[in-house]
C-alpha cells in the first residue's frame, strides 16, 4: 500500500476542512513509513493518539459546517463519524492495554478503509452544499487542536521549531502535527551536531528533543544550550520512549523547561509549546 498524496480532487470546497484532510491523511502516511521501525511503538502509539485527536476535532468542525449549510444528509453523516470516532478508540485501547497486541501494518488496512473512503466518498456528498455557501467559512472557524486560551495570541505561521530526533518516522509524526496547526518553520537534527549547527547564528524559537538522539543524550544538547550567552533562555521540550531510565525531574534539573512520554498526545504537545513560548514571552 502506497502513501496517500492529497489533491485538489479531494477537495471538498472548504479550506479549513481540507486542511483538516490532509493533516488525516499525513498522520496515516506517518503511520505507513513507521512499519517495521525499531521505534513503531511509539510512532505507533503517537499516531493512534492523535488521529483520535484529529477525528474528534474535524468532525466537530464538519458537523457545525453542514448544520450552516442545511445539508440534508448532516444526521446520517455524524452518526458515520459516531462510528468512526469508536473505531479509532477502540484501537487505542487495544494498543494502550497491551503495545504488542496492535501493529503499524494491522492497522494501515483498517485506516485506509477509515478515512480515505471517508474522506474521498462520503465528505464528497456534501461538497455540492457546502461549496460557496456564505456561512461554510464562519462555521467551520479558525480553531486549532490546541487549547484556545494557552494558545491565544500565539502566531503558529511564524514560529520556528527544531526538532531533534533520530528517528525520522517520529519526527515526520511531529512535522504532521505541527504543520497541523499552520507551523511554517520546522527544522529537523538527527545528532547533536547536527541540531547544534541548526541552532547556531539562526533564529529558532523553541527546540523539542528526544531523550536518546542515537547514541548521544538529548541531556547533553540541553546543557550545551544552556552554556551558550545567546541560546540559554531557549525553550526546550524534552521528549523520551525510555521511561525506565528517562524521567522529568532528571530533564528539568538538566535544564529542559518541560518532559513529556511518547507516545505523544497531539493536543498535548500543542498545548506544552504554547505554554512554554507564552511563558518565553513573560520572562
Ligand atoms: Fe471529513
Ligand atoms: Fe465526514
Amino acid at each position: 500500500m502506497a502513501t496517500i498524496t492529497w489533491s485538489e480532487m479531494m477537495s471538498v470546497g472548504v479550506p479549513a476542512l481540507d486542511a483538516d484532510h490532509k493533516t488525516l491523511i499525513g498522520l496515516i502516511n506517518n503511520l505507513h513509513r513507521s512499519v517495521g521501525d525499531e521505534e513503531e511503538y511509539a510512532t505507533l502509539g503517537s499516531v493512534l493518539q492523535a488521529l483520535e485527536e484529529y477525528a474528534d476535532h474535524h468532525f466537530a468542525r464538519e458537523e457545525r459546517v453542514m448544520a450552516a449549510c442545511r445539508y440534508p444528509s448532516a444526521e446520517t453523516h455524524a452518526r458515520m463519524h459516531r462510528r468512526l470516532t469508536q473505531q479509532v478508540r477502540d484501537l487505542r485501547a487495544a494498543y494502550d492495554a497491551d503495545r504488542t497486541a496492535v501493529r503499524a501494518k494491522q492497522c494501515l488496512d483498517f485506516l485506509h478503509k477509515w478515512l480515505i473512503e471517508h474522506i474521498c466518498s462520503t465528505d464528497m456528498d456534501y461538497r455540492a452544499w457546502v461549496i460557496g455557501h456564505a456561512d461554510a467559512a464562519s462555521a467551520a472557524g479558525t480553531a486549532a487542536l490546541s487549547d484556545q486560551r494557552s494558545s491565544a495570541n500565539l502566531d503558529w505561521k511564524t514560529l520556528k521549531v527544531l526538532v531533534v530526533d533520530d528517528n525520522q518516522n517520529f519526527c515526520q509524526v511531529m512535522r504532521t502535527i505541527l504543520e497541523g496547526v499552520g507551523v511554517g518553520d520546522i527544522r529537523v537534527a538527527a545528532d547533536l551536531a547536527a541540531a547544534r549547527a541548526a541552532l547556531q547564528g539562526k533564529s529558532v524559537d523553541v527546540v523539542i528533543t528526544d531523550w536518546h538522539v542515537g547514541r548521544e543524550s538529548g541531556l547533553e544538547l540541553v546543557a550545551w544550550l544552556r552554556r551558550q550567552a545567546d541560546l540559554a533562555h531557549l525553550p526546550v521540550l524534552m521528549l523520551s520512549g525510555h521511561e525506565r531510565v528517562a524521567n522529568r525531574d532528571v530533564a528539568l534539573n538538566a535544564g529542559a523547561d518541560d518532559f513529556m512520554e511518547k507516545p505523544i498526545s497531539a493536543r498535548g504537545l500543542l498545548i506544552c509549546l504554547a505554554r512554554l513560548m507564552r511563558k518565553g514571552r513573560e520572562a
